[in-house]
């Protein structure tokens, strides 16, 4: 069969455990093997074995671009409905994929106006999800991330930055959306580098560490030439790798100087990164965080951290 009767979907679309009206096809060799028949369920350990081969995308029929479409709607519908019979568990699962895939397909085309305001009105939909049930991050944040997807990690930032900005003196914010939303797009250069952002940064050589402490000025160009970006997202793109006492980067801002809102990002970004892309457990991760960016971040934003994933029992 040719291309053109295969059209490419992608694979975080497929969490939850709704039977899939539509066959799945893998391509290996340019060729389209049948891997998951109509009918049955993605769930689990399947769709982990193939996150960790690093397959972001799988195929199916061009016939089936309608049940696929429904799929998707019903199963993010019921997911987004609090009353629904899917356990709260299940629901984060396929609000978590839907995000990540949603994050992913702007990040790999971030000219599209029209992909930023989809991805802006998911990131609305996301924000009053997790303020509506806070419970729901942990389910989120317990997904491995097998690939050490930026995507995947640009979630956790979200849910975590969310829950401490719900915590704080900024929990009336009426941009808290705004704020989801960069922290969805925030690595957006990582997205596209072939640099190994898993190393520890203290264990890059010169020019890696000169390389890697260019992505937020890079991010930033990619979105310099299309003017629908919101500022709030600029700022956490920018400032998400700055430390109020101006050791950060790229432009080493003192704390003044950094949107206040970003900061919380940034310490969900630094704590995440630990565990993302560190494999750091929580319980470490959070020591690590306190210990090596004592003084670099607000302490009250450091403990507000703490206190959400100990209050999730993540820690
Ligand atoms: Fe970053
Ligand atoms: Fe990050």
């Amino acid at each position: 069969m040719a291309d053109s009767d295969f059209h490419s979907i992608r694979v975080a679309t497929l969490r939850g455990d709704n039977k899939i009206p539509f066959d799945i096809y893998v391509r290996v060799a340019g060729k389209y093997i049948l891997y998951c028949r109509s009918g049955e369920s993605f769930e689990g350990t399947r769709l982990e074995r193939l996150r960790a081969k690093k397959l972001k995308k799988m195929f199916i029929k061009t016939d089936d671009q309608i049940p696929y479409d429904q799929y998707l709607e019903q199963s993010v519908e019921q997911a987004f409905d609090s009353k629904s019979r899917k356990t709260l568990e299940v629901r984060a699962q396929v609000i978590q994929g839907f995000q990540q895939a949603t994050a992913e397909a702007f990040m790999e085309n971030p000219q599209s106006e029209s992909l930023y305001h989809h991805l802006s009105s998911t990131a609305q939909r996301f924000v009053e999800f997790v303020s509506r049930e806070p419970d729901a991050a942990k389910p989120i944040l317990a997904i491995e991330n097998t690939d050490m997807s930026i995507t995947h990690h640009s979630v956790n930032v979200a849910v975590l930055t969310i829950l401490m900005a719900l915590n704080s003196e900024f929990k009336n914010s009426t941009k808290l959306h705004l704020l989801g939303l960069g922290c969805m797009m925030h690595d957006i250069d990582l997205f596209h580098t072939w640099q190994d952002y898993g190393k520890p940064v203290d264990q890059l050589s010169p020019a890696e560490l000169a390389a890697y402490k260019l992505h937020p000025k890079l991010g930033a160009g990619r979105l310099q030439n299309v003017g629908f970006i919101d500022q709030i997202v600029m700022n956490v793109i920018t400032q998400h790798e700055e430390y109020i006492d101006g050791s950060g980067f790229p432009k080493g801002l003192v704390g003044k100087e950094i949107e206040p809102v970003v900061l919380l990002a940034a310490v969900a970004n630094a704590y995440d990164r630990l565990v993302s892309f560190q494999r750091l457990s929580p319980k470490e991760a959070q020591k690590t965080l306190m210990i090596d960016k004592l003084g670099l971040y607000p302490l009250e934003h450091m403990k507000n951290l703490t206190s959400i994933i100990r209050s999730l029992n993540i820690i």
